[in-house]
């Protein structure tokens, strides 16, 4: 008996101390949700334990500045709806329960890298610059437990597995752009847009203000471009417009999640708003031909004026120009430049340029040119799509490339920057499949997976990668109208975008990122979001 107990009791007692001696290991969940971040981080180590979040926690900053504490202010309230906290911010405290320290010790991992360290009773955020926090917070949301995105006091247990995530993007330009023209989308849904690419990590929303459907941001030296031009939109809905100050607000907004708007005035195509707004741009009357249009000098006259088109609820495009010999012309897209660039404090002001199917070549290469130089007098980066590389553009331009790798190539070979947005890869307006209840799909439908299986560095052959910024996931608007339109298209395909642009290729695998993704669907429901149930992603 006394030889077959022993061993029994030996287990028993190192059992016991075992028990009593270390720290709670961390749950199958807390330790997956830790190792499921969107985009993946670069390396992720985790060490078992687990931590737990309280009541009484603070958050405590290093130094104590305007920016440390906008970030601390930040994380506060995001945590408050779901655990009630009400966590106090301690100056100068590195003892504090969560921790946000900026450092130069963090500044091999950039200003948007950041490391974060989980141990049993300490969360610790470090980053050479506030980016960086903002973003360890990111990462903080997403290995909590789903709960924490609720909007109402859930009865939770906020814990976090215990590790260290160190962590920095590949690209510099991450984004999304939202078409506001051919429907508008008010201050609200415009916040949440912007909510939504901050939660991945996402550093630019592009906002197409303008097209044939409508101008969307008031012009104070040309108001009828709003009174009259943003009053109807696709379909003939009543449309809208943003004032000056409203988009001073959402600069603002997106400037305290770390993103700079891109302001888009398509110019000299998609232009039938302004031409309905003001007669004397109309330059003449556009007929069909030979399955396009074109533009003939016979110009309607009312009054001793010419006068203005109609306003256009329709969805073809690249029928309306902009005439470069005219006078009001180059008075209009002066101000237009001035007025924009001033109420943009971002260095970058996106001209269009595309489909300018009825502009003559050598007038288009004109307007490129005067484009250019305005962007440059009114001290912004001129961006524009990839049909811009035909005008004389060069290492201060950025080509947007959507659809012709040519131009891309031509781009790359004038030395100018280069946004990869490939239709057939990443325009979120794209059907999933025949079945997706919006959207078109001209370019290709776009499904999950081939959103996610493509390499921005190499989508176009002979394009220098050391001239492309990164990735833009353009959401046009004919067939949207709802905040719930723009969450079917964009979820789970943002993850996509966020993902090419942040992790290195060697880093990315379609099996862990399809994985990662379904476990999102959990935080995406406590969000309220109605995202796309995608057939290729195995939801849980
Ligand atoms: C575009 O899709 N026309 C840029």
């Amino acid at each position: 008996m006394k030889t077959r107990l022993q061993p029994l009791l030996f287990v028993l007692l190192g059992s016991f101390l075992f028990l009593s001696s270390c720290k709670k290991q961390a749950s199958q969940e807390a330790t997956e949700a830790f190792n499921s971040v969107i985009p993946k981080p670069l390396t992720i180590d985790i060490s078992g334990g687990a931590f737990f979040l309280k009541s009484d926690a603070a958050i405590g900053i290093k130094p104590d500045n305007e920016k440390t504490r906008a970030v601390a202010n930040y994380l506060a309230g995001l945590l408050k709806p779901a655990t009630g906290f009400d966590l106090e911010i301690q100056s100068e405290d590195t003892k504090a329960t969560i921790v946000l320290e900026l450092t130069s010790d963090e500044s091999g991992l950039g200003g948007e890298g950041y490391r974060l360290t989980v141990t049993d009773d300490q969360i610790v955020i470090r980053s050479s610059e506030p980016n960086g926090l903002f973003y360890g917070i990111q990462t903080l949301r997403q290995i909590l437990p789903s709960a924490i995105e609720a909007t109402n006091v859930q009865n939770a247990s906020w814990e976090v597995a215990t590790g260290e995530i160190t962590d920095r993007p590949v690209y510099s330009w991450r984004g999304t752009m939202l078409d506001v023209a051919r429907h508008f989308f008010g201050m609200e849904a415009v916040k949440r847009f912007i909510d939504y690419n901050a939660m991945y990590k996402m550093n630019k929303v592009h906002l197409h203000l303008t097209d044939d459907q409508g101008w969307r941001i008031e012009i104070k030296s040309w108001p009828n471009l709003t009174a009259h031009g943003g009053k109807t939109e696709v379909g003939g809905g009543t449309g809208g417009f943003f004032t000056q100050e409203q988009y001073a607000e959402l600069v603002n907004y997106a400037q305290s999640r770390f993103i700079t708007i891109i302001p888009e005035i398509d110019m000299p195509g998609h232009i039938n708003s302004a031409l309905a707004s003001y007669g004397e741009l109309n330059g003449g009357t556009v007929v069909p031909e030979e399955g396009r249009y074109k533009v003939v000098d016979a110009n309607p006259v009312l009054d001793g004026k010419i006068k203005p088109t109609d306003l256009y609820i329709g969805t073809e495009v690249g029928w309306s120009t902009l005439r470069f010999e005219k006078e009001s012309t180059m008075r209009f897209i002066t101000d237009v430049i001035r007025e924009i660039s001033a109420i943009t404090p971002g260095p970058w002001i996106h001209i269009g340029g595309d489909e300018a199917h009825v502009t003559k070549k050598s007038d288009y290469i004109a307007f490129v040119n005067k484009f250019t130089e305005l962007a440059k007098a009114n001290g912004k980066i001129m961006i524009g799509w990839e049909e811009i590389a035909q005008g004389d553009i060069d290492s201060t331009s950025i080509s947007q490339h959507w659809h012709e790798p040519n131009y891309a190539r031509m781009a790359s070979e004038k030395g100018a920057k280069i946004i990869m947005s490939p239709s057939t890869k990443i325009y979120l307006d794209m059907q999933y499949d025949s079945t997706s209840r919006i959207g078109l799909h001209w370019a290709a439908y776009v499904e999950a997976d081939d959103a996610y299986n493509w390499d921005i560095a190499t989508h176009v052959e002979g394009v220098d990668e050391e001239a492309i910024l990164g990735i833009e996931g353009p959401l046009w608007g004919e067939t949207i109208d709802s905040m719930e339109d723009i969450e079917y298209l964009l979820f789970p395909r943002i993850t996509a975008v966020a993902e090419l642009g942040w992790t290195p290729a060697e880093n990315r695998s379609w099996e862990s990122y399809s994985y990662r993704t379904g476990r999102q669907a959990a935080r995406w429901k406590s969000l309220g979001i109605d995202y796309h149930p995608s057939v290729k992603i195995p939801w849980k």
